[in-house]
């Protein structure tokens, strides 16, 4: 598995045989503007929640790519009532994608589209493809149900936002890798708007002093699982 970061919350994984764009905010984000969207090839599109820092280029890739959109069934339906392809899921849920599969998790934050559309709860995704398992935290805050996810899986690497005002920051994302059993996290969520500006150096220190490797991932740039 390889991961390539486009900013903010954008990933790209690349599995054996298919590659899941998560959260596509890449356009409007002067941090990844060396980025073209039309240059990115996905087969599955995942979207934790409606917010507008997450969703702004999904319809672009998915008609590029005739992607399948995942998300939560409300968000999904949104996209299937504009004819996008679309596979609804909620939390607790698993389903088997063929190569690969994806459980919905929850995650504690809100969830509404930019036009004010309610888009259900928002989520986290387990996607597990043979023995390796990674985990997208999305937008949330720490909670309890994270013991669950690492009582059941075994990951070999956490996507975890760490930006905070808005969502765990550095702190609450360690206590977050306890909890799910994953001292391997790349972090998300930071540095694209002022409110969640991060010091690196601070910020990976903070990490390994707790026995963890945090990567802060550069834009454009491919990584190894
Ligand atoms: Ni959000
Ligand atoms: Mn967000």
């Amino acid at each position: 598995m390889k991961y390539t970061y486009y900013g903010h919350s954008a990933f790209l994984l690349e599995l054996d045989n298919a590659k899941i764009l998560f959260d596509p905010f890449i356009s409007p984000n002067e941090l990844a503007k060396g980025i073209d969207i039309h240059s990115i090839k996905c087969d599955y599109i995942l979207i934790s929640h409606g917010h507008f820092d997450h969703v702004t280029d999904v319809e672009v890739i998915a008609k590029n790519n005739d992607a399948t959109i995942v998300a939560a069934y409300e968000l999904a339906s949104y996209y299937g009532a504009k004819n996008f392809k679309q596979h609804p899921m909620n939390i607790g849920g698993r389903w088997n994608f063929g190569s690969f599969t994806v459980k919905v998790v929850s995650a504690a934050h809100s969830s509404v589209l930019p036009d004010g559309t309610y888009s259900g709860n928002p989520i986290g995704f387990i996607i597990t493809e043979e023995t390796r398992s990674i985990y997208y935290s999305g937008d949330t805050g720490l909670h309890m149900d994270m013991q669950l996810i690492g009582n059941y899986h075994k990951l070999d690497r956490a996507f975890l936002c760490i930006g905070d005002n808005f969502t765990m920051g550095a702190d609450d994302a360690i206590i977050a890798s306890d909890f799910i059993k994953c001292n391997k996290i790349t972090g998300m969520h930071f540095d694209t708007i002022p409110y969640i500006v991060i010091d690196h150096q601070k910020t990976i220190q903070k990490f390994e002093q707790a026995g963890k490797t945090l990567v802060l991932p550069e834009i454009g740039k491919t990584y190894e699982v």
